[in-house]
């Protein structure tokens, strides 16, 4: 394991619980956070907020200092579009894994005019490029743990290999990589991120782990054990997670809302178990100068089977939640074959830590103590974006802030520069 790790995206729902589970378990390195706050920011934007609170990061660090006793998190404000930063990052860390979580991640978010399309793509092409060159100039050796996405695939009606797969065509046969075909503009990003991978390894030698994971559901993971630990948890139809959602849209409506049919399948796992998966990749890096797909889910279930999970789980806090039907807003087949291969991450040793069930109540519990903040967002929970329709350059309802367009600074979000550190202040030894 190295000296330093550094997790780029860390003050998010999957980053800084990662954060604080990599750093207790391995006191003895250094775990660099790297954010530029724009989560926060862009939920906003859309008029809502993490259900649950979450404090800021010296807020965080400084509990997760009381709690462990540890004190091996550092942050860094960056903008991971600032290639200068990116790379005075690495030449002061020198780490030797990195985990690339900083990234704009929600589908409804990039598909909710031209302007949000075109932000969610630049961002996460030039955060993905930034790294990967970071990389290949200072530390050659050092392994990248990518996050990417089962959308990746969309919905291909044959099972979907774990990295290449052979086909045949006119009597010869090759290894390709799976067909990738996204479903949004957010999912294309990531689809670029996989090729920008792809090539910088075989013409950099990257060592790199791709990973293909699915929907991820849940408040909390074992290190949690005090509310300032929060991770954020959001409950409004753009920037929330599936399961997360029909928790909120039983509490708070009385109903969950069924896209269409309802027969989408999709692959999820737990937020315990995307940790676990991270942390074991990062532990068991591939052979230097490889690139490995993994495909990280755990279960598949239909909306329409999750939807009764929720309803039944419901019942035990006295909610009984009818179904609404909707229109779906995604563009989408209604109902598809959906098997996908998972073998590296069981061979490395993953177990799924806690069933749905069980997560299930953890997030009706979460979700029943902090109902208040829901407060007039209800109609937030109903989806605002249609695929079809949001043809707008800007559309009139959700703004992107323009400060978002160019790199920022903590200034820009709302951070006092002496509050955390800056380019100005990453001493570099060379
Ligand atoms: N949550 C899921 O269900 C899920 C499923 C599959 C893949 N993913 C992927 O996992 C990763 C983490 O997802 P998450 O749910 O924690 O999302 P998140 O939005 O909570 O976390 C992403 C973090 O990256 C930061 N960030 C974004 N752009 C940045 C930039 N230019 N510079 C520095 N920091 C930047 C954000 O501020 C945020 O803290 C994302 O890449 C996402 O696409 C998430």
């Amino acid at each position: 394991m190295a000296d330093s790790i550094v997790i780029f995206g860390a003050d998010g729902y999957i980053g800084w619980p990662l954060a604080v589970h990599i750093g207790n378990k391995y006191p003895e390195k250094k775990i660099v956070l790297v954010d530029n706050l724009a989560t926060r920011k862009l939920v906003k934007s859309v008029h809502s907020r993490s259900l649950v609170p979450i404090k800021s990061i010296p807020h965080r660090i400084a509990t997760y200092e009381r709690v462990t006793g540890h004190n091996n998190l550092e942050f860094v404000f960056a903008d991971a579009r600032d290639s200068e930063l990116v790379d005075t990052i690495f030449r002061k860390y020198r780490p030797e894994s990195v985990v690339h979580l900083a990234q704009q991640r929600s589908a409804p978010f990039s598909m909710i005019d031209q302007e949000h399309a075109m932000y969610s793509e630049l961002n996460n092409v030039a955060t993905n490029m930034n790294i990967i060159y970071a990389m290949a100039r200072n530390v050659p050796a050092a392994h990248l743990v990518k996050m990417g996405s089962m959308g990746e695939y969309g919905q291909p009606g044959i099972e979907i290999s774990e990295g290449e797969m052979e086909i045949e065509r006119k009597g010869r046969k090759a290894n390709v990589m799976f067909p990738l075909v996204a479903g949004s503009y957010y999912h294309l990003s990531k689809i670029f991120d996989t090729f920008n991978v792809k090539l910088a390894n075989k013409i950099f030698d990257l060592t790199a782990t791709d990973i293909m994971q699915g929907v991820v559901y849940g408040t909390r993971t074992d290190e949690m054990i005090d509310d300032d630990l929060a991770t954020r948890f959001d409950f409004d139809s753009i920037w929330g997670t599936l399961i997360n959602k029909y928790v909120i849209q039983a509490v708070a409506l009385n109903k969950l809302l069924i896209y269409g049919k309802g027969k989408q399948k999709r692959g999820f796992l737990s937020l315990y178990d995307s940790i676990n998966c991270l942390t074991l990749l990062v532990e068991n890096p591939p052979k230097r100068g490889e690139y490995r797909i993994v495909n990280q889910l755990d279960e598949i279930y239909d909306t329409l089977e999750l939807a009764g999970k929720v309803q039944t789980i419901g019942k035990e806090y006295g909610i009984d939640a009818g179904l609404e039907y909707v229109q779906n807003p995604r563009v989408e087949k209604d109902e598809h074959f959906y098997e996908v291969e998972t073998k590296i991450l069981p061979s490395l040793g993953f177990k799924r830590r806690k069933n749905l069930d069980i997560v299930l109540h953890e997030i009706f519990e979460a979700v029943l103590a902090n109902r208040s903040r829901i407060g007039d967002s209800k109609e937030m929970i109903y989806p605002t974006v249609n695929w079809k329709s949001a043809k707008a350059n800007r559309a009139p309802l959700f703004k992107l802030p323009k400060e978002m367009l160019s790199v920022v600074g903590p200034e820009d979000m709302g951070y006092e520069a002496d509050e955390l550190p800056i380019k100005e202040t990453l001493e570099v030894k060379n």
